[in-house]
């Protein structure tokens, strides 16, 4: 039995993971937290925290987990670089999982666009589109961030430098190297990306979309059952799926 603490429980994903969790009898969720909540008081009765909350309040539960010896998945995205060292700086002591994007179908994606870069090569244009609900905080989305890593990895270019988000005005044409990303807001969509490999003459787009955050939580309590236990350090959802 893995004892979980959900934190960000009254959230959209947060009650996802109650629901979902309820259904899996290995599974006991012993505390929802929210903000005014003290995670401290219930970090002894558990195995492992899962986060879904906002960027800024990841590192404090990183390092309250560190402090208390108990894994942690993060579901968290919009993390600003202090943040990120933060978390990693936490990762010394205990096992993370740490996924911008916790369904099965985007690991998928994930790995398609690593092998299609490869695949294609330099001759096509790069360009990746999200879409989400409008109550979404952070753009582009942590999914998209992940694509477009893979997408600068491949090509081996510095993302800062290729990245172009949006574009307005008199640009200029198109350079080789620039990586486009789109973020559209609207309606209840739960999570759509697409990535374009445009050539002349061709283009490949690779699409998943989400219907159900279902999939993400699922995913997410996958991974906290695989991570409890593990050695210290920070984990993907490919190493979850095995897919390394
Ligand atoms: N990795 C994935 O697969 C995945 C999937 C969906 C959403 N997300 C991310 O998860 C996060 C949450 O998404 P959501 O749609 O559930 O958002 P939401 O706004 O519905 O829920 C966030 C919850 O966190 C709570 N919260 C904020 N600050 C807190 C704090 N300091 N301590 C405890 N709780 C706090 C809020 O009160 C709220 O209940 C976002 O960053 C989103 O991008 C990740």
């Amino acid at each position: 039995m893995t004892k979980l603490i959900i934190n960000g429980a009254k959230g959209r994903m947060g009650q996802t993971l109650i629901t979902c969790a309820g259904r899996i009898p290995e599974l006991q969720v012993v505390a929802g937290t929210d903000v005014g909540d003290d995670l401290a008081a219930h970090l002894a009765g558990c195995d492992a925290v899962i986060d879904f909350t906002l960027h800024h309040a990841t590192a404090d539960v990183a390092s309250l987990c560190a402090a208390h010896g108990k894994a942690l998945v993060i579901g968290t995205t919009g993390h600003n670089e202090s943040e990120k060292a933060a978390i990693r700086a936490a990762a010394a002591k205990i096992p993370m999982v740490w996924a911008t994007n916790f369904s099965t179908g985007v690991n998928t994606l994930f790995w398609l666009t690593r092998k299609a870069a490869e695949i294609l090569g330099p001759g096509f244009d790069l360009e990746v589109v999200e879409m989400h609900h409008r109550l979404k905080k952070d753009a582009p989305s942590g999914t998209a961030t992940t694509l477009l890593e893979i997408l600068a990895d491949v090509r081996k270019v510095q993302l800062a430098e290729a990245l172009r988000h949006g574009r307005q005005g008199i640009t200029g044409e198109r350079t080789a190297s620039e990586i486009g990303i789109h973020a559209l807001r609207g309606g209840d969509v739960v999570g759509d990306h697409t990535v374009i490999f445009a050539a002349n003459g061709e283009r490949v787009e690779l699409t998943h979309k989400a219907s159900s955050r279902e999939t993400f939580a699922n995913g997410a309590l996958r991974a906290a059952q695989w991570v409890v236990g593990r050695a210290p350090g920070i984990y993907d959802m490919q190493d979850v799926l095995g897919l390394k």
